[in-house]
């Protein structure tokens, strides 16, 4: 169907950022506000797909004829995502996960005294990563990354380390791309090449994901 490109396929993405808990009311977080996920959910859903979007905390309204997952930090994202890839045709992670949490979350309020406050943070699972060691072969999977420096080498090096098919590069310091704008500007990484993307808005980008996730898909790489 010409149309409905994505029918009978599977596609989980994953959006917004993560809360990390200090105390019952503090977190950790990033400036993530979910659109480039959301887009890329809506667009797959509009390209005929079975869409799932696992999302971090985000102001922006659920998605109608998508199966929304609500998480809130990255350990539960994971098991979220791990849940739902197992017969994922496609897997998209554009959320920013925290590399790393607070150690403990306390029970109780942290209370202000007069010395500094420490916290001694641990590292988060690694979900993409994960992803790419329990790749099918039937399965295609994209990565973003979102860099400050050196954009195209730290992509090219994240493709290869986490198993990716296609990599998203963004870069933070880069006007209309990024976080929180409804536009993108991105390099696009495969296994052999890098093309760099004028500015598009977010879900025009999610077209041409899914569309060369479909061509990798098809074997026409
Ligand atoms: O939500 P918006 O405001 O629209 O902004 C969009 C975006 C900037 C968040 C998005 O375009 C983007 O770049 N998402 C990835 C941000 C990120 O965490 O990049 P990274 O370079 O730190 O991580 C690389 C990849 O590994 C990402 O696919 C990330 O989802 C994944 N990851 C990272 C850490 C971790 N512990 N587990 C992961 O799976």
């Amino acid at each position: 169907d010409e149309f409905k490109p994505l029918k009978t396929l599977k596609v989980l993405v994953s959006a917004g950022p993560t809360q990390e808990p200090l105390d019952p009311v503090r977190f950790i977080s990033n400036h993530s506000s979910g659109k480039q996920g959301y887009a890329i959910a809506a667009q797959a859903r509009d390209m005929g797909a079975d869409v799932v979007l696992v999302s971090g905390p985000v102001s922006l309204d659920p998605l109608p004829d998508v199966k929304m997952v609500s998480i809130h930090s990255a350990i539960d994202m994971e098991k979220a995502v791990l849940k739902e890839a197992a017969d994922a045709d496609f897997i998209i992670m554009a959320a920013a996960v925290a590399d790393y949490r607070p150690k403990a979350s306390a029970d109780q309020k942290i209370k202000k005294s007069d010395d500094h406050l420490i916290v001694e943070f641990v590292r988060n699972p690694d979900i993409l990563k994960k992803l790419g060691e329990i790749k099918t072969p039937s399965q295609v999977l994209c990565g973003f990354a979102m860099e400050t420096q050196n954009l195209d080498e730290n992509a090219r090096e994240k493709l290869e380390k986490k198993n990716c098919d296609l990599l998203i590069a963004n870069n933070l310091s880069t006007k209309g791309a990024g976080f929180q704008t409804d536009t993108n500007i991105v390099s696009l990484l495969k296994k052999d090449s890098i093309e760099h993307l004028p500015k598009m808005d977010k879900k025009e980008l999610g077209k041409r994901i899914l569309e060369e996730m479909l061509a990798i898909k098809k074997g026409e790489k």
